[in-house]
């Protein structure tokens, strides 16, 4: 909990290096991807390319009884304009479609992947909307899964859906559709009700790779103390990034199928005493934002109108600034330079970022882009 020194920060990043050239499979091309929020202010054409090579387009919803996509005129548009500005921006990167969401009504999810009935309108439904609207992909992004029951009818949906899309590929001469999953930052759940486990067989088996969702550890459902939401390390729980890659590899995930989430967000508490502002401090609130969330962007801005100071927690791993009563735990170029260089050194596919548009002047995504490719 010592506060951040430069020499700290030298130290890991050297320590970590140490393991780095040993487990990166050629064969796997990397993945530096981000979601972009279909309410985004700002359009697909202003993302920086060069910094990405998957940008997935977030979210579209089945219809909830036939389990089709039913896309309108205009959003048929919207989607092949998403697709056509991305292949064609230099360089070019390739454009899937997420369905679902945290917003979304999971028990359509579940009823859809519990008969082959309806799995099979969906999944052709899925690739109908990839090949006529010009996407590479797709991604589900169920949160979550609420049994073993649940676990198991996706594991199912997943067998399926990779049949269907070699089917398609060898039937019109085409390269396969990629297909991923957004998943809960571990392979176990600690959180959000009863214990289960993801389908690791499955998942090696039919998915091109895994976005971990390795963030919102901490946020406005506990108010009582401060946290660092996406920490890399947690000295006292098991809910921390490190914990939760190292569950997928442990349980038998192939490292090249697991990608490391960073959030381009912070989350944000009221602090009970102004002089009490490290991770873990007493709270009473929220902070500032809608929630207590502030985009990577938003907190910049906050961060020099208030003159809050800035620190960085090199147990955690994680930038935090506070002024006055107000606290916000969030990752910067700092944070997110160590964090993408243990992804590398764990033999990860990449990483990817929720979301592109909340980045300020591609600060974090530049970082992170930089971090993966450099060699120390
Ligand atoms: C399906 O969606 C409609 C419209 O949003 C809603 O009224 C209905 O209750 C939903 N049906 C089910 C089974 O969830
Ligand atoms: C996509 O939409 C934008 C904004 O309406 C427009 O400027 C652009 O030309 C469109 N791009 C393509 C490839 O259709
Ligand atoms: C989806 O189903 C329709 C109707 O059975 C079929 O004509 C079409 O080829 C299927 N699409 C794919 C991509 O499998
Ligand atoms: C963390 O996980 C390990 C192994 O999964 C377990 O043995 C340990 O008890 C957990 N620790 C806490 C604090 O939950
Ligand atoms: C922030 O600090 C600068 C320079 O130290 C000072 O001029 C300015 O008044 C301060 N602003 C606020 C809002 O405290």
């Amino acid at each position: 909990m010592a506060p951040f020194v430069r020499s700290d920060y030298l130290f890991i990043v050297v320590t970590l290096s140490f393991s780095v050239s040993c487990c990166f499979p050629a064969s796997a091309s990397t993945v530096k991807a981000a979601y972009w929020p279909s309410w985004s202010s700002s359009p697909p054409s202003a993302i920086d390319t060069s910094l990405f090579t998957h940008i997935y387009y977030a979210f579209l919803m089945p219809n909830n009884v036939t389990y089709n996509f039913e896309i309108s005129n205009s959003k048929a548009l919207i989607l092949s304009n998403f697709t056509t500005t991305l292949h064609h921006k230099e360089p070019p990167v390739k454009a899937l479609f997420s369905i679902g969401g945290g917003d979304a009504d999971s028990s359509v999810f579940a009823r859809m992947a519990s008969s082959p009935v309806t799995r099979k309108a969906y999944i052709n439904s899925t690739l109908e909307v990839a090949r006529n609207l010009g996407f590479d992909g797709m991604d589900l992004d169920w949160e979550f899964p609420e049994d073993p029951k649940q676990m198991l009818d996706l594991s199912v949906l997943f067998d399926e859906w990779r049949e269907a899309i070699e089917a398609e590929a060898k039937a019109t001469n085409r390269a396969p559709l990629l297909l991923t999953a957004a998943v809960y930052y571990s392979v176990d759940f600690l959180q959000f009700g009863g214990r289960r486990s993801y389908p690791v067989r499955s998942i090696n088996q039919n998915l091109d790779w895994i976005n971990a969702m390795c963030y919102d550890f901490h946020g406005s459902w506990d108010t009582s103390k401060t946290g660092a939401h996406a920490a890399l390390y947690d000295p006292n729980s098991n809910i921390s990034t490190s914990y939760g890659l190292t569950s997928w590899v442990k349980a038998g995930v192939y490292p090249e199928k697991v990608v490391m989430g960073l959030p381009l967000y912070g989350k944000t508490w009221k602090l009970k005493d102004p002089n009490q502002h490290t991770i873990g401090s007493d709270a009473v609130g929220v902070g500032p934002g809608k929630d207590g969330v502030l985009t990577f962007a938003q907190v910049e801005k906050f961060n020099t109108r208030n003159n809050a100071t800035v620190a960085h927690d090199m147990v955690y791993v994680s930038a935090y600034s506070f002024v006055g009563t107000s606290w916000i735990g969030y990752d910067d170029a700092t944070s997110a330079t160590i964090k993408v260089k243990y992804a590398y050194a764990l033999g990860l596919r990449g990483y990817f970022f929720w979301a592109v548009s909340y980045d300020s002047e591609w600060e974090v995504s530049s970082a992170a882009s930089r971090a993966w490719t450099q060699k120390e």
